[in-house]
């Protein structure tokens, strides 16, 4: 037997036969030869079966291959520069290992919810494969920037006795006896093992019980969340925008076909690089009123409002300073002006809406248990929390980067739905 390859390893075998397992995208045939269009996962390539250099076997076999049939192929690697990979297979053997029959997704048009349905064959698609790819990159490169900024990987909890964001969102369930909830947020964990560790980042999946139906809300979704000791506010944007400008450079260094494949604009991405620009709420609110946009200060901003104010810029922007009101309980008042707290949201440019939250946190014992009485969290379930406070507090920092919603952006997807192989939405827990 030859021997066996992949796809995208094929430049390495020109004019030698090789193996490759894989499926049948599609196929057409001028009588004498049979085009198959081939995919393993790594890639795609063009197998030619040319009727009068086969035995009769290999031509019928071919001929029998419908979409997404499996198979082995054998064939010698040619360069062919008119081909989209640079390269196709002179087919001499085919081993069909499984004949499929009436592959539901076709080359018509499918409804969203038809595609849903069979999300398990749909991820088979050029452009789904290419999302997934991409998404791999970005993981691959958000370890890489913490790991090589002296950041430890920790593991939070994803059963909780308590909220990290709130309580109106919560997916209850039975802990034995015991009433628990899934994770929203690795961080109040992430604060312990910061005050362990001095840097260090989570990467994980997070769960709202979100009744919104939106194109970028899930049910499940992955976050990454760094946490870092003796850091303040600033110090913090300064790490997110460097952050974002490496894995999205990352991206574009590693991913081009997979770019292609998902039709994305790159010249929108190669300007990402930091310093990205910053606006207070204040002047946010001011300029959203200045467009005729019917909002208040004091209320939080939609969809519509966060396009609105990324569409004046080409990077992401940093909303900072919002009001202590409807933020989280464990963001730190501005000492300057304590009805704001320091914390930023960071808008993605081109209407994908905000992919980081994050803040300073409250270091002082007394304001933090002031704030649970505030927000009726009882202070039992919370003690070990209070405990970072009471032994050695030191003001500190984080943030939560938002996993599929950095994949929308970053692919230019409508919906948050494409950015994860099983999406978990309102109405969809199959399959
Ligand atoms: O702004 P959020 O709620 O912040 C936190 O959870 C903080 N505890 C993070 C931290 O400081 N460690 O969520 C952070 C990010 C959002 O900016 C957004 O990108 C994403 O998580 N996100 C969602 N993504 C998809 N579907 C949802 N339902 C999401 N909710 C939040
Ligand atoms: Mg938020």
């Amino acid at each position: 037997m030859a021997n066996k390859s992949v796809i995208k390893n094929v430049n390495e075998h020109v004019g030698e036969t090789v193996v490759i397992g894989c499926w049948v995208n599609n196929k057409r045939s001028s009588g004498k030869i049979q085009f198959l269009q081939l995919r393993d996962g790594t890639g795609y390539i063009q197998g030619v079966v040319v009727k009068s250099e086969v035995p009769e076997q290999v031509w019928d076999d071919a001929k029998s291959l419908t979409q997404e049939s499996s198979l082995y192929v054998t064939g010698v690697i040619r360069e062919e520069p008119r081909s989209q990979s640079g390269f196709e297979m002179t087919v001499t053997g085919i081993e069909v290992l499984h004949l499929t029959e009436n592959y539901p997704i076709t080359n018509k048009e499918h409804g969203v919810d038809f595609l849903m349905d069979h999300r398990h064959l749909w991820l088979r698609s050029a452009k789904q494969r290419a999302v997934l790819v991409i998404r791999a990159e970005i993981i691959r490169a958000v370890q890489q920037f913490f790991d090589q900024n002296g950041f430890t990987m920790v593991d939070p909890p994803i059963l909780t006795p308590t909220s990290a964001e709130g309580t109106t969102n919560l997916f209850h369930t039975k802990y034995f006896e015991e009433d628990a909830y899934l994770t929203q947020s690795g961080q109040l964990y992430m604060e312990a093992a910061a005050m362990a560790l001095g840097k260090v980042y989570s990467f994980g999946p997070t769960f709202r019980a979100e009744k919104s139906k939106t194109r970028r809300h899930l049910i499940e979704f992955w976050m990454i969340e760094p946490e870092m000791a003796f850091t303040d506010h600033e110090e913090s944007l300064k790490v997110q925008e460097e952050f974002i400008s490496h894995v999205v450079q990352s991206v574009l260094t590693n991913c081009r076909a997979e770019l292609e494949a998902v039709g994305r604009d790159i010249s929108k991405l190669e300007n990402i690089k930091a310093p990205f620009p910053r606006i207070t709420y204040d002047e946010a609110i001011k300029f959203l009123n200045d467009k005729e946009f019917e909002i208040a200060w004091g209320e939080d901003f939609g969809a519509p409002h966060e396009t609105a104010i990324a569409q004046e810029y080409d990077k992401p922007v940093f909303i900072t300073h919002y009001p202590a009101s409807f933020k989280a309980f464990y963001m730190k008042p501005d000492p300057n002006r304590p009805e704001v707290v320091l914390c930023a949201d960071m808008i993605a440019p081109e209407g994908y809406g905000e992919i980081i939250g994050g803040s300073q946190r409250i270091d002082d014992p007394a304001l933090l248990e002031e704030r649970f009485k505030e927000h009726n969290l009882s202070l039992d379930t919370y003690k070990w929390y209070m405990d970072l406070r009471t032994y050695g507090s030191v003001p500190h920092s984080g943030f939560g980067l938002g996993l599929e919603r950095t994949v929308a952006w970053i692919c230019g997807l409508d919906h948050v739905r494409e950015t994860i192989p099983f999406p978990r939405t309102l109405y969809r827990l199959y399959p």
